[in-house]
């Protein structure tokens, strides 16, 4: 079956090494804004009898993102791709998957149903909470883990022992993911927040060298106050470890004068140190 990767412009990097591994056709998509602001989205080459796997991630400007990809799976179904399948290393919105206060939307419940369109999604470790199951988010959602290679990165570069931490209950999924795989035991601390941008961390030790796991780094609150919690206690040295490089509102500034930055490239950052571009190839030569 003859395979096209069409991207946009934030996914470019990750899509081409995934389009090397598959040896397939790659393609950037066009696209512009109409003067009144309509997106203009146009695909440079023929996606006629291809499974078309369009990239694009969602950190950012996401509402615009949104109907931009919803727009490109348009144009490869009218144009008669065989398949069409959205690849999109960050997925948003699953963080509202509950009404949290009266009134508040749901997010998540109806944002998904406007990617029916495509056959598969597939999402890299998408924010599980509340809804554990990703087929209750969408029938045509597959989900996808960084575990392997963050647990990859940890064994070719820490060789001095070292303690791994989940800074909250939600984190544990991929502390403990991570620590199985090194045959480890995470600690997971219980978090109080109080607002988007006010957090408390249980107090503990955690040892003198401590790696900090978490699925999403916004505004680096979160990591701050745990890097915080480990110094009070004696460490020495830190490195945070996020699968989501989000990072607003300064929240590098926040990190970097107190522990060492990494994160994967769902979303391409400077601190982008680990490739999961072999994660995805694997799955979609499956697909
Ligand atoms: C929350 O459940 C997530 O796992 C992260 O801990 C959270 O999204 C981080 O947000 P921030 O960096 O804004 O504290």
């Amino acid at each position: 079956m003859a395979v096209l990767i069409a991207t946009f412009e934030k996914t470019k990097d990750l899509a081409r090494s995934v389009s090397k591994i598959l040896s397939c056709d790659f393609t950037n998509i066009e696209t512009k804004d109409f003067p009144d602001e309509e997106s203009y989205v146009r695909f440079k080459v023929s996606p006629k009898g291809k499974t078309v796997l369009i990239f694009n991630t969602f950190d950012r400007d996401q509402n615009n993102r949104l109907i931009e990809t919803i727009l490109a799976a348009g144009i490869a179904r009218d144009y008669g791709a065989k398949k069409v399948i959205l690849v999109a290393p960050y997925f948003p919105y699953l963080r509202q998957d509950t009404h949290f206060e009266d009134y508040d939307s749901f997010s998540i419940k109806y944002i998904a149903p406007l990617v029916e369109v495509f056959d598969k999604v597939y999402v890299v470790d998408p924010h599980l909470q509340r809804i554990r199951d990703i087929k209750k988010i969408g029938k045509n959602f597959e989900r996808l883990t960084s575990v392997g290679p963050i647990a990859g990165y940890i064994r070719d570069n820490f060789k001095e022992d070292y303690t791994l931490v989940g800074p909250d209950k939600e984190s544990r999924q991929w502390a403990q993911g991570v620590a199985s795989l090194l045959g480890k035991q995470a600690i997971v601390l219980k978090k109080m927040r109080s607002t988007w941008r006010k957090v408390k961390i249980e107090e503990k030790s955690l040892g003198k060298r401590v790696i900090i796991i978490d699925d999403i780094i916004g505004t680096g609150h979160t990591i701050l106050e745990t890097i915080k919690v480990a110094r009070r206690h004696g460490a020495k040295e830190i490195t945070v470890i996020g699968v989501h490089g989000i990072l607003v509102e300064g929240a590098v500034k926040k990190i970097v004068p107190h522990a060492k930055l990494v994160t994967t490239n769902t979303i391409l950052n400077a601190h982008s140190r680990i490739d999961i571009s072999g994660l995805i190839a694997d799955a979609l030569s499956r697909a």
